[in-house]
């Protein structure tokens, strides 16, 4: 009998209860003891009520062989997963917060104590890919991960797509739907998916990506004259992260692109999630399926369970997605270039154009066809694009051209994704 400690039972932890109640898990010989929630009423009348409890103690004192964090945040998941590992039991958690902040340290304790911490969960979803990087894509050198990896943004970018409307329309829309939290900042403003991109990029290149070394961008100034300027361009814009391997050390960013409609990531749409990685022997691979929800999050979490009992349990070991004592990675963005969609407010047109002209060495002027646009845009604006300007210049060039008295505001400049990279 393997038994398992449940920390927390809310979206995630019920649906762990659900599969772990299906045949093949018996047939295992898994079984949950102990179920740890903050508010045992709120789980009243339910079948595993004789399991819970509200004192982490009562998980330790029980002779658990795998603890399943499902509760979220740091505090006090981190404490009581880092008291688990010293304790010499297994865990399995679905929580990018912590691994992205912790994940290096707490790999560390687990080795230290020849257990496993394994976390398919934290990103995408359901989808299988820390394993496939860390274990399968192993013998590769890794040269590039990039990926749509928030559901909540997707939604909101596919909705003002598909229909039109406004970006505060589509994030009321999925916060009704439950798709986006109350407060959404997590989302839209691209911490989520940065928290996401430095786990599989520390995995990908095997040093320490730290999340708050990342340059990050969220969707929330993507107006509807974007987007159907973008679809008229034949283009989807989607929030992506990317990091790729440089000569100067690591370039890792979340900011929403203009994805050309060939490229395989443009046709993800609403909560689905896609990544992929490109390794010198495989070539490129993409993981696509849904990037949350209970049961494809419940599904990763059961799978980490499995492989610590086909591998792990009574035959103790150290198998881990981190490197042992991982490099810090230098993560630079200055020395990549990017070709930029860029739309500005004019005061005087034929001056504008003419300072732009000034500016840019390779750029083009977009003048769509009204009857192709998707909604009608504010007539009274420059759209170009800009060719293959470094990321420490564009600032640069975009704070000339807003001190210029021709310009009265710049509206977005958004990076257009490359098919050459
Ligand atoms: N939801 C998704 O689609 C999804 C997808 C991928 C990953 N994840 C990750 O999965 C984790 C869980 O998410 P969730 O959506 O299942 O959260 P949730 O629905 O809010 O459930 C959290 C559970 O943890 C318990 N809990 C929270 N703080 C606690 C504390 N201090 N002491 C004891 N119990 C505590 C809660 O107890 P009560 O029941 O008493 O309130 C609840 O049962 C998070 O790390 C999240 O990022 C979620």
């Amino acid at each position: 009998m393997v038994k398992i400690g449940l920390l927390g039972c809310g979206t995630i932890g019920s649906g762990v209860v659900e599969l772990l109640a299906k045949e093949a898990c018996h047939r295992n010989g898994l079984s949950i003891e102990k179920i740890l929630v903050r508010n045992k009423d709120k789980h009243n009348n339910k079948p595993y009520g004789s399991k819970l409890t509200n004192r982490f103690e009562d998980i330790l004192k029980s002779d658990i062989d795998i603890v399943v964090e499902v509760m979220g945040g740091i505090d006090p998941a981190y404490f009581y997963v880092k008291q688990s590992l010293l304790k010499g039991r297994h865990v399995v958690t679905a929580n990018k917060d912590l691994i992205a902040k912790f994940g290096n340290e707490l790999q560390k304790i687990a080795r230290q104590n020849g257990v496993r911490l394994l976390f398919e969960a934290s990103v995408g979803g359901g989808i299988p890919i820390i394993k496939p990087l860390s274990e399968c894509l192993a013998v590769n050198s890794i040269s590039e991960v990039k990926g749509i990896v928030n559901g909540t943004t997707n939604f909101i970018l596919s909705r003002m797509a598909n229909s039109g409307m406004t970006y505060e329309a589509a994030l009321k829309e999925a916060q009704q739907c439950g798709y986006a939290e109350a407060n959404p900042e997590a989302d839209v403003m691209g911490f989520d998916a940065a928290r996401k991109l430095a786990i599989l990029s520390s995995i990908a290149y095997r040093s320490n990506v730290d999340y708050e070394d990342i340059y990050i961008e969220g969707i929330n100034n993507i107006s509807a004259d974007d987007i159907s300027i973008a679809k008229y361009l034949g283009c989807s814009i989607k929030l992506l992260a990317l990091s790729r391997r440089t000569e100067k050390g690591i370039m890792a960013r979340v900011a929403p692109v203009l994805l050309r409609n060939t490229n395989p990531l443009a046709g993800v749409a609403d909560v689905y999630n896609a990544i992929i990685v490109k390794g010198d022997a495989v070539g490129d691979v993409l993981f696509f399926g849904q990037g949350a929800g209970k049961l494809p999050t419940a599904s990763a979490v059961v799978g980490d369970i499995f492989d610590i009992v086909r591998h792990s349990l009574g035959n103790r070991c150290q198998v881990s997605s981190y490197e042992e004592e991982a490099p810090t990675a230098k993560v630079d963005m200055e020395g990549c270039s990017s070709d930029f969609f860029i739309r500005i407010k004019p005061r005087s047109r034929v001056e504008a154009m003419d300072k732009i002209a000034g500016l840019f060495e390779r750029f083009e002027f977009v003048f769509p066809d009204r009857s192709k646009l998707q909604r009608p845009v504010d007539p009274d604006q420059i759209v170009f694009i800009a060719y293959d300007i470094s990321e420490g210049d564009i600032d640069k060039r975009i704070k000339s051209l807003k001190a210029t008295t021709s310009v009265d505001n710049v509206l977005s400049i958004l990076r257009i994704e490359r098919e050459d990279q």
